[in-house]
């Protein structure tokens, strides 16, 4: 099996059997969770380890904002907060229905009042989005409390049997997420899908998540300084095209 994460979109017609090079987590996680410290869905745990350590770690030193939307740890298990590690880093669970790890209760799943725009440098959902009917508009909420530069990391799963919290409505591939994101303007950094679930313990190998990481642009800038910035990047293009 091949081991790149796929963030390029495919030619019509290929398939895509790639895995994310994090096999050799794996073990390791399995280990911890034998030993008591983790409980809950491993592989996609292992997923939000691996965005973390990929793009916010080198930031332990910034102040960030976090919101876990679906944030409830429901049969307490386990839950994406310890791994915010910096005690710079405010992580927020926000979630329909109180529970542990909920801080804020939406009271409507597809206005957000309680949450202000551009205020999150950091949005993440775990096995949540195929729990929301019409994930579209929660798309676009995400994106609206997202800070201009910021990132999110959504993981749903592919596959795998129904489950209702309160509902089970979807599952998601790479080309789905594309469109969401294409969908709330949002620019993608990776998507794949995990095909390696197998070396999961039986009750993980079932989801094959499916991972979207994308970023919110920053505003073109205006005036003279935006002209230059534009000029380079036209030229970074062209050198591009001769060059490669
Ligand atoms: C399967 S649980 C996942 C919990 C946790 N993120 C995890 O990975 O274990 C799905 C959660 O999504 C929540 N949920 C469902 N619809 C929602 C919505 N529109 N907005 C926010 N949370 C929602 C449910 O209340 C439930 O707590």
């Amino acid at each position: 099996m091949g081991s790149h994460v796929s963030s390029m979109p495919l030619p019509r017609g290929e398939n895509d059997y790639s895995t994310t090079p994090i096999a050799e987590e794996v073990l390791q996680l399995i280990l911890e969770s034998f030993n008591g410290n983790i409980t809950m869905h491993l592989s996609s745990y292992n997923n939000m380890k691996r965005f973390i350590s990929k793009y916010i770690t080198s930031k332990e030193e910034s102040p960030l904002k976090i919101a876990d939307i679906g944030s409830q740890d429901v049969d307490l298990v386990g839950n994406y907060r310890s791994l915010f590690t910096s005690p710079l880093w405010q992580y927020c669970g926000v979630d329909m229905s109180a529970g542990a790890n909920v801080d804020i209760v939406l009271h409507d799943p597809y206005h957000w009042a309680e949450l202000d725009s551009n205020t999150f440098d950091i949005v993440i959902s775990g096995q949540a989005l195929e729990h929301i009917e019409f994930f579209w508009l929660a798309m676009l909420e995400i994106q609206r409390i997202l800070k201009p530069g910021g990132i999110c990391c959504l993981i749903a799963p592919s596959s795998g049997p129904e489950h209702r919290y309160p509902v089970d409505c979807w599952r998601f591939y790479p080309d789905g997420f594309r469109a969401l994101a294409k969908y709330a303007n949002l620019q993608v950094l990776e998507v794949y899908v995990q095909w390696d679930s197998e070396f999961y313990p039986d009750r993980d190998a079932v989801w094959n998540d499916c991972v979207l990481i994308a970023k919110k642009p920053e505003p073109e800038p205006v005036g003279w300084l935006g002209a230059l910035k534009r000029l380079i990047k036209s030229r970074d293009a062209d050198h591009y095209k001769i060059t490669n």
